[in-house]
């Protein structure tokens, strides 16, 4: 049997973001049946425009692994309530044609503040209610306070977040083997 394909998309694009090394500190998590690949480039993709959308080499690229993958992970910082520009570009560029659709996904929220960055959550959860991702109630993590949970190298400090990102991960993996009729 293949491995499982995971893709993770940060929302951050920022050098040694939290919310890319909680992504990082995920990967490091899975096992050998698992083939973990973080997204780079999601800044190098144009303005969404439904009215142009011809063959644009990065967004083809972001679709087709989207499209490959079992299961898509996202973690987010938010920015002004509201989730990156960035992030929400990649996902209108999906849209029209598909890729979400019925793909497992789990959406994590990362912040320095005790919100947890909630409504940037809130915000990607509609997205991914609207691109018709599989999905349930163990599919989603606010963090708060992340500058208390992670050193300056961006490993994990908190055992409390280490085990919430396991139960994340796997309800995840879970998902994906439903999808695959249970056959792992
Ligand atoms: C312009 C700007 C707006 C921000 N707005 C919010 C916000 O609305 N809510 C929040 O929780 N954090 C906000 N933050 C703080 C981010 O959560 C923080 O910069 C976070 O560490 C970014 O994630 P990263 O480490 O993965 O890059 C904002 C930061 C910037 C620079």
């Amino acid at each position: 049997m293949k491995n499982i394909q995971i893709l993770a998309i940060s929302g951050s694009l920022r050098v040694n973001s939290a919310n890319t090394n909680i992504l990082k500190s995920i990967g490091e998590m899975t096992d050998d049946s698992v083939d973990f690949q973080i997204f780079e480039g999601l800044d190098t993709f144009p303005h969404f425009n439904p009215g142009v959308d011809m063959d644009n080499e990065k967004v083809a690229l972001f679709r087709k692994k989207v499209k490959e993958a079992d299961g898509v992970i996202f973690c987010t910082p938010e920015y002004a309530f509201g989730i990156p520009g960035v992030l929400k570009n990649a996902l209108d560029w999906t849209v029209s044609t598909g890729e979400f659709n019925d793909k497992p996904v789990a959406a994590i929220s990362a912040s320095p503040l005790n919100t947890g960055g909630d409504k940037a959550l809130a915000s990607l959860i509609l997205t991914l209610t609207a691109l018709g991702t599989y999905k349930n109630e163990k599919s989603l993590l606010s963090i708060p306070n992340i500058k208390q949970k992670i050193n300056g190298e961006g490993a994990l400090t908190d055992s409390l977040l280490k085990k919430d990102l396991e139960l994340i991960l796997n309800n995840l993996l879970e998902q994906v083997k439903e999808k695959r009729g249970g056959i792992v």
